[in-house]
């Protein structure tokens, strides 16, 4: 028996919602809530029109949380690990996130047109973990101070009203923490713009915290992209990975990672998809509460959402709910996620602004990587729907590695595509990445690398498809086109053309250097 009373063999019989139910009752304590809010259902109107709302989630003071006497003064805490994502409409909407080390007054965002104007405050919500530190496995030195509970305050403030492709500086601070008078670094951010133009933007997953992490967060700047994909594996708080109640698991973690990536994501809008590693029990039924506290899914409330800029439209999916590999959340959604897929992609497919449909998740419906290989969910529930709807792009992580596959149809390749190759996914396919070198540790194939400058070409290379009962099903694979074991990157250039004429998706993958290492231009003619 493990501390918290359960072996991780009775945790894998439970669903998440049980392990939750089980974890809520064995702690009975009310300080689970998922989220709460501060200044709740205010809506306030600045002078340029500008709105910042409450969010929906579940309401609790954090007043509340600590006794008047041991509030901390709020001159003492500074806000740190800015984080921003678009709302629904990226061209209006913007959210943006922070972290407060101790409960504060009235948080607020500071924002307007010139670093020197910030002249429009809006309140802040804000969103509560509550950790009992008995429930966690501590990765770095024991404090001289240990609180039994770990207290997270997560700030969100969403705003709206937001003119497209217009630059916005902010700061953020709370009662007794004023950003002026603090100094304090003035961010920016740039909303969509409404008419289509060329643009870039990045992508990988697996990050975690560790400096092959910081240089990848720099390469995301270095690509100057309009926003940034993370295909999950965000932090690694969630240190096993099961999503297991008896999984080790150190809330703090998040800290040092929004720590991390703050440099960047403070500014370039950061879409993330849930990982195996984002599965905590501790906070809610569908074990997604701790992701819903930290981040904003473009306006909607679950960790499956879409949004488009220009002439792309981006689908985020969670496929923890289709995983046989890691079966905690499987099935969690009820069969909606896959049902709303459905109707999101087809309702994309008829709009003429958009050209392109690029879809992250995490598990991989192709990789030949030794750890992990293909995920059988995925193709039994998704790779249908890609093909049916001509999905362009598919970008996953979980496999430590970059990879890419030739453009597919039913799972067979239609064309051979190695660097520098135009596709056209209307008549040949979709074209699958694995992008997960964002920083933990490497993982390695079971063929050598091939890729720009050292291609070695292996074909057919013996693989896995992770099945239902978590059965590892062989198979021969022709369709992986380039490996390369080390940190990535991708970054992808839109380029819209007129109707009649050929936009075009470049994908590019750059290594932790900066370097490319290989290149598929994706072509369609726009409707
Ligand atoms: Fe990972
Ligand atoms: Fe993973």
């Amino acid at each position: 028996m493990t501390k918290q009373g359960m072996t991780p063999e009775q945790a894998a019989q439970l669903s998440m919602a049980e392990q939750h139910e089980w974890f809520r009752r064995a702690t009975s304590r009310r300080s689970m809530l998922r989220g709460g809010l501060v200044g709740a259902g205010t809506a306030i109107v600045g002078a340029a029109g500008l709105t910042g709302t409450a969010s929906a989630a579940p309401v609790r003071s954090a007043a509340s949380l600590l006794p008047t006497a041991d509030r901390p003064n709020g001159s003492t805490v500074v806000p740190f690990g800015r984080h921003i994502s678009y709302g629904a409409d990226p061209t209006r909407q913007m959210s943006l996130a922070w972290q407060a080390r101790a409960a504060v007054r009235n948080p607020f965002v500071r924002i307007g047109r010139s670093p020197q104007d910030l002249g429009q405050k809006l309140h802040a919500d804000v969103r509560v973990l509550s950790t009992l530190a008995s429930d966690t496995s501590p990765i770095d030195s024991v404090a001289l101070v240990s609180p039994t509970t770990i207290e997270q305050y997560y700030l969100h403030a969403e705003l709206d009203g937001l003119r497209p492709g217009e630059t916005y500086y902010y700061t953020v601070g709370h009662d007794g923490w004023d950003p002026r008078a603090n100094l304090a670094v003035v961010n920016s951010f740039t909303t969509a713009p409404s008419k289509r133009g060329a643009f870039t933007f990045t992508a990988f997953g697996d990050q975690g915290i560790s400096y092959d992490a910081v240089a990848t967060t720099h390469l995301i700047a270095g690509q100057h992209p309009a926003f940034h994909l993370h295909a999950g594996d965000v932090s690694y708080a969630e240190g096993t990975g099961h999503g297991l109640i008896t999984d080790s698991y150190d809330p703090k973690v998040w800290d040092s990672f929004f720590q991390q990536v703050e440099a960047v994501a403070a500014t370039v809008p950061w879409q993330v998809a849930a990982g195996n590693h984002e599965m905590e029990p501790w906070y809610s039924p569908d074990g997604n509460g701790g992701l819903a506290a930290r981040f904003d899914f473009a306006g909607q409330q679950q960790t499956y959402y879409s949004f488009s800029y220009g002439n792309v439209a981006v689908i985020t999916l969670d496929a923890n709910d289709v995983s046989y590999e890691i079966p905690a959340n499987n099935g969690y959604s009820g069969g909606k996620q896959t049902a709303w897929l459905k109707q999101e992609l087809a309702a994309l497919r008829k709009r003429s602004d958009i050209d392109f449909i690029v879809v992250q998740f995490h598990h991989c419906a192709y990789s030949t990587c030794s750890s992990h290989a293909s995920e059988g969910g995925v193709r039994q529930y998704w790779v249908p729907l890609f093909d049916a709807y001509g999905v362009d792009l598919v970008i996953n992580g979980h496999n430590h590695v970059y990879e890419r596959t030739d453009p597919l149809k039913g799972g067979s390749v239609t064309t051979a595509a190695p660097s520098g190759a135009t596709v056209t996914p209307a008549t040949q396919g979709t074209t699958y990445v694995v992008a997960g070198g964002a920083g933990n540790s490497l993982y390695s194939f079971p063929a050598k690398d091939s890729y720009d400058g050292a291609v070695d070409d292996v074909s057919p290379i013996a693989s896995f498809v992770n099945s239902p009962g978590q059965a590892k099903t062989a198979e021969s694979v022709a369709w992986s086109r380039v490996r390369y074991t080390g940190y990535c990157l991708l970054a992808i250039d839109s380029a819209p053309a007129t109707r009649g004429r050929t936009s075009k998706l470049t994908v590019r993958a750059i290594d932790g250097f900066g370097a490319e290492i290989d290149r598929v231009v994706l072509a369609r003619t726009v409707k």
